[in-house]
C-alpha cells in the first residue's frame, strides 16, 4: 500500500495523483483498530435530515434541537458510544431564509455543560454560541435573532471552553444552510438530499473496544488528534447513487484538526461555486481542493460522462496521515433535464483595501521546549496568538462598530515546531486579499470565515464590523489548538 504525500510544499497546486487507491490507507498505529471493511461502499450515504420548522409563518422559523448521548454500530455488532443532536451522531440541517427570525430552543440533556455556535453566521454577540454562552447540563438555551446574511452553507457545533475538541469528536456538529432570492434563482442543482448534497467529512480513530480514541497528549494536542478512519455524514465508506448529471456538493471539513485535500478518483474537473460565506462571483474549475477543519466549498460535478451503473469515488487526503476513497457516487439514473451552470452566481461586493481603518496583526505560533521567543524557562508547549493564551477575563481587541479592518495573520513557522493553523473569526465574512503578498487563489475570493495558514505564511483578510457590538473569538480552528487556548476575545464597540 502507498501512501502519496500531495501536500508537502502547502497549497502548491498538486493534482491528485493515480496512486493504489483501494480501501483505507492505514496507519497500524497500535492501540488503534486498523481492520480494512469487507463490506464497504455498500452502504447508503445518510443524508442529515432537515430540522423541521415548528412554525407556521414564513417570516420566522422555530425550531427544538435536543443534545443527547448516542450510540453507533461503526463496527458492526460494537457499539460506539456517541453524541448527536437529535439522533445518536451529527446533527440535523437547519436550513433557513436570509430575513427571517429565527428561534430555538437548545436543550442539554448530556451530563456536561455544552454550546451551540452558528459557525460562519453574523449573529448577535449574546445569541454567538460562543464560550462565553454555555448551557449547563440539564438546561435549555432560547436564542432569537433575525438571519442577516446571503446563502451559504455555514454549520453548527459544541463551543464550550476546553471541551469543543472532545465533543466535536463524539458526533456534535451539524449544517446550517441559509437560502435567498439568489440561490432560489440560480440555474444549480437544489433539490436538498438529491442532486444538492450535504457531506461532511471528519475522520476519527477508536481504541480496540471501538469507543473514540481522544486520548489527548502533548502530541495529539500539537498535532491535533488525526484519525485513521473516515467518515462521511458520520458512515464509512457510504455510497449515493445519483443521476448522470450535475451534483453539488456542500464539502464541510468537519474534522477536528485534519487538513483535507479533496478530489475525485478519476481526477475529474469539479466546478467550485462558493466558499465559506456563499457564492463565489464565478464558477472556478478545479480538480482538487484543499479545505482546513472548519472550511466549506460547494462544488458543482458533472456524472454526464459516466456510463449507468459506474461509480466515481471521492477521495481525500490528509496532509499529515492517510489517503482514503472517502465515498462513492453510483450513477443509475439519466438527468431530468440538462443543467448548465451560470457564468455569474453573485456579483461580490469587494470591499476595497482603502476603506480600512485599521491594520492589526496577529501572530499564531507553536513554540517547544523553551526554545522559543519566551526564553529558556519555558517548558513544554506554547500555542500563542500573540505570544498569548486564551482567558475569559481579557479582551485582546477592540473594534469600533462600523469600521472597516485588515487583519494581517502570521503563521509563524520557523523554530522547532511547524504547524500549519486555521483562523477563523465569528461574527463577520470577510475577504482574503493576500497570501504572502500575492492575490489569493480564485477560490478563495469570496466570503470566508474560516481562513488556511500554512507555516511561514502571512495571510491578509479585510472585514467590515456591522450591526453587532459584543465579544466574539477568534481563534485557530484546530480544536486542539483552541481547547489548549489559541483563542483570543474583539469586542466591537459603539
Ligand atoms: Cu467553528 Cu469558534 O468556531
Ligand atoms: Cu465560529
Ligand atoms: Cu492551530
Amino acid at each position: 500500500m502507498k501512501r502519496r504525500t500531495l501536500l508537502k510544499g502547502g497549497l502548491a497546486a498538486l493534482a491528485l495523483a493515480g496512486a493504489n487507491y483501494t480501501g483505507l490507507s492505514l496507519l497500524g498505529k497500535s492501540g488503534f483498530i486498523d481492520t480494512a471493511r469487507a463490506d464497504g461502499f455498500t452502504a447508503p450515504l445518510p443524508i442529515p435530515p432537515l430540522l423541521e420548522d415548528l412554525g407556521s409563518r414564513s417570516d420566522s422559523a422555530r425550531f427544538i434541537m435536543n443534545v443527547q448521548q448516542g450510540s453507533m454500530d461503526f463496527f458492526p455488532g460494537k457499539p460506539t458510544a456517541t453524541l448527536g443532536y437529535n439522533g445518536n451522531f451529527l446533527g440535523p440541517t437547519i436550513r433557513v431564509r436570509n430575513g427571517q427570525r429565527f428561534r430555538i430552543n437548545v436543550n442539554n440533556n448530556l451530563t456536561q455543560t455544552t454550546t451551540l455556535h452558528w459557525h460562519g453566521l453574523h449573529v448577535p454577540a449574546q445569541w454567538d454560541g460562543g464560550p462565553r454562552q454555555p448551557i449547563p447540563a440539564g438546561t435549555t438555551w432560547k436564542p432569537v435573532f433575525t438571519i442577516r446574511q446571503e446563502a451559504a452553507t455555514l454549520w453548527y457545533h459544541p463551543h464550550a471552553m476546553g471541551l469543543t475538541g472532545e465533543q466535536v469528536y463524539q458526533g456534535l456538529a451539524g449544517f446550517f444552510l441559509i437560502e435567498d432570492e439568489v440561490s432560489d434563482n440560480l440555474n444549480i442543482p437544489k433539490a436538498y438530499g438529491v442532486d444538492d448534497i450535504p457531506l461532511v467529512i471528519q475522520d476519527r480513530r477508536f481504541f480496540r473496544n471501538s469507543q473514540f480514541a481522544y486520548a489527548q497528549n502533548m502530541h495529539d494536542i500539537l498535532n491535533g488528534v488525526i484519525g485513521n478512519y473516515l467518515l462521511v455524514n458520520g458512515a464509512m465508506q457510504p455510497s449515493l447513487s445519483v443521476h448522470g448529471g450535475l451534483v453539488r456538493l456542500r464539502l464541510l471539513n468537519g474534522s477536528n484538526s485534519s487538513i483535507y485535500r479533496i478530489g475525485f478518483k478519476d481526477h475529474r474537473t469539479f466546478k467550485v461555486i462558493a466558499s465559506d460565506g456563499g457564492f463565489l462571483e464565478q464558477p472556478v474549475a478545479m480538480n482538487s481542493i484543499v479545505l482546513s477543519a472548519g472550511e466549506r466549498a460547494e462544488v458543482v460535478v458533472d456524472f454526464a460522462d459516466v456510463e449507468m451503473g459506474n461509480q466515481v469515488s471521492l477521495m481525500v487526503e490528509q496532509m499529515k496521515g492517510s489517503f482514503f476513497e472517502a465515498m462513492r457516487f453510483t450513477v443509475d439514473r439519466a438527468a431530468e433535464t440538462a443543467v448548465q451552470l451560470p457564468k455569474i452566481l453573485r456579483p461580490l461586493d469587494k470591499i476595497p483595501e482603502s476603506e480600512a481603518d485599521t491594520i492589526r496583526r496577529f501572530t499564531m505560533e507553536t513554540m517547544s521546549m523553551g526554545r522559543g521567543r519566551m526564553g529558556m524557562g519555558m517548558m513544554g508547549r506554547r500555542l500563542t496568538i500573540n505570544g498569548k493564551k486564551m482567558d475569559f477575563n481579557r479582551i485582546d481587541e477592540q473594534v469600533k462598530l462600523g469600521s472597516t479592518e485588515i487583519w494581517e495573520i502570521t503563521n509563524q513557522g520557523a523554530m522547532m515546531m511547524s504547524m500549519p493553523h486555521s483562523m477563523h473569526l465569528h461574527d463577520v465574512q470577510f475577504q482574503v486579499f493576500s497570501r504572502n503578498g500575492q492575490p489569493p487563489p480564485l477560490h478563495e475570493r469570496g466570503r470566508k470565515d474560516t481562513v488556511l495558514i500554512m507555516p511561514g505564511e502571512t495571510v491578509r483578510i479585510i472585514s467590515r464590523f456591522r450591526d453587532y457590538t459584543g465579544v466574539y473569538m477568534y481563534h485557530c480552528h484546530l480544536l486542539e489548538h483552541e481547547d489548549d487556548g489559541m483563542m483570543g476575545q474583539f469586542e466591537v464597540i459603539s
